[in-house]
């Protein structure tokens, strides 16, 4: 067999998840990278020849995680908030206004600096395709400044103006400059428009009237709803045709069947969810009702710290009644879809088939469940993104 001078085969993967029909979950597998994609796949003893060899030596082989909402741009600090939530202080919208007024205040450098960091710990965990979010500027200037420097690290950005009214304007006031000269100044930068329909941020006209102008402008929907209560933002979702609508920790029976017919994916956050002492979104409802779902970080100071996927599929695993190839599916390709992804395209993410992304996450564990077996163990070995290994071994 010709050697391919361009190609790395990877071999000796002990169990190769790939959320693919035509291939499932294969043992003793190889994979080969040209490029930024994926060439081929299949058993180890056919493996083509390639000059680059990269044995794993038995370890588990997965798509990178899709991090499918974040909130990066961000300064200040509230962990005094955190810990008097703790001590039994409930979780409100109103928190987010102490990092407005930080985010307002800091440099561009601190902005970035901070972006650089927490994007780099995600991909160190094996994160290798990321949205971030504005939504803490809330005047045009700092929602457009964030939008560019969310741009320069996040691979999709998403505009939040509607988060939460500032504290300097009447709502009436803040949803025109929203749907006008604040979106006319973001949208360039961004591909997706989001707004925060709950009790203490916006309600339901308010959040349509986000939508239509997101829509009009040329921008895809998304949409954060019934995370401290039940509420109108499934439902507005849905009517919407948004991709996604995260968190959905509180749902109807109606909710869960509206979306089980719908295409817009319910964005899971049990990291919020715990961090907010809220109950975990019923994701065993909504997959058994035939729902799509993601699960994603939403890394932000106030409601949820973390970048850690790998903590988001162990307790989607432990607490919310899911298997561990659900989790897995929703933490890559069901997060992938939920930013409008199609997984059979060149270059898709969350999946691993030839003509893939080489987006590759190597577990130091032979097989993907010791993410709930080993609970807490960071059990990333290596990451390769865009064919490229960027973090961890590789010899
Ligand atoms: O997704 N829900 C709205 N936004 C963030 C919270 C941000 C904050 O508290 O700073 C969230 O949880």
């Amino acid at each position: 067999m010709a050697v391919n001078p361009k190609a790395t085969v990877i071999t000796g993967i002990g169990e190769l998840t790939t959320n693919t029909e035509e291939f499932g979950a294969l043992n003793d597998a190889a994979l080969v990278i040209e490029n930024d994609r994926v060439s081929w796949i299949g058993p180890t003893a056919t493996a083509p020849a390639a000059d680059h060899r990269v044995d794993v030596g038995g370890r588990a082989v997965l798509p990178g995680w899709v991090d499918s909402h974040t909130h990066l741009v961000f300064a200040g600090d509230r962990t005094a908030e955190f810990g008097a939530r703790m001590s039994g202080t409930p979780y409100s919208a109103g928190g987010i206004r102490t990092t407005v007024e930080a985010t307002r205040a800091a440099t561009d450098d601190t902005l970035a600096a901070n972006l650089r960091r927490l994007r780099a710990e995600a991909l160190r965990q094996g994160t290798t395709y990321l949205e971030t979010k504005t939504g803490y500027g809330l005047t045009v200037a700092d929602e457009k400044r964030c939008a560019v420097l969310a741009a320069e690290v996040a691979d999709e950005v998403t505009f939040l103006g509607a988060h939460v009214v500032p504290p300097e304007l009447s709502a009436a006031d803040y949803l025109d400059l929203v749907c006008g000269v604040m979106l006319d100044a973001v949208a360039p930068h961004v591909r997706w428009i989001d707004v925060f329909c709950e009790t203490g941020a916006f309600d339901a006209a308010q959040s349509a009237r986000v939508l239509e102008a997101g829509r009009a402008a040329g921008l895809g929907l998304r949409v954060h709803g019934n995370q401290l209560a039940p509420g109108p933002g499934v439902q507005l979702a849905v009517q919407h045709g948004a991709a996604s609508v995260d968190h959905c920790t509180h749902l109807t029976a109606a909710d869960i069947d509206a979306l089980a017919v719908s295409t817009t994916v319910a964005t899971l956050l049990p990291a919020c969810d715990l961090c907010t002492r809220q109950p975990l979104a019923p994701a065993r409802r909504l997959l058994d009702a035939g729902a799509r779902i993601a699960l994603a970080t939403n890394t932000n100071p106030g409601s949820s710290y973390t970048t850690s996927m790998a903590f988001c599929v162990t307790t989607a695993v432990l607490q919310m009644g899911l298997s561990l190839p659900e989790a897995l599916y929703a933490a890559t390709a069901g997060a992938a879809q939920s930013l409008a992804h199609d997984l059979t395209a060149p270059g898709a993410i969350g999946v691993l088939r030839p003509d893939s992304a080489a987006d590759i996450h190597i577990l130091d564990a032979p097989s993907a469940i010791h993410l709930a077996y080993r609970p807490g163990i960071p059990l990333t070995w290596s990451v390769w993104r865009h064919g490229k290994p960027v973090t961890g071994r590789h010899e």
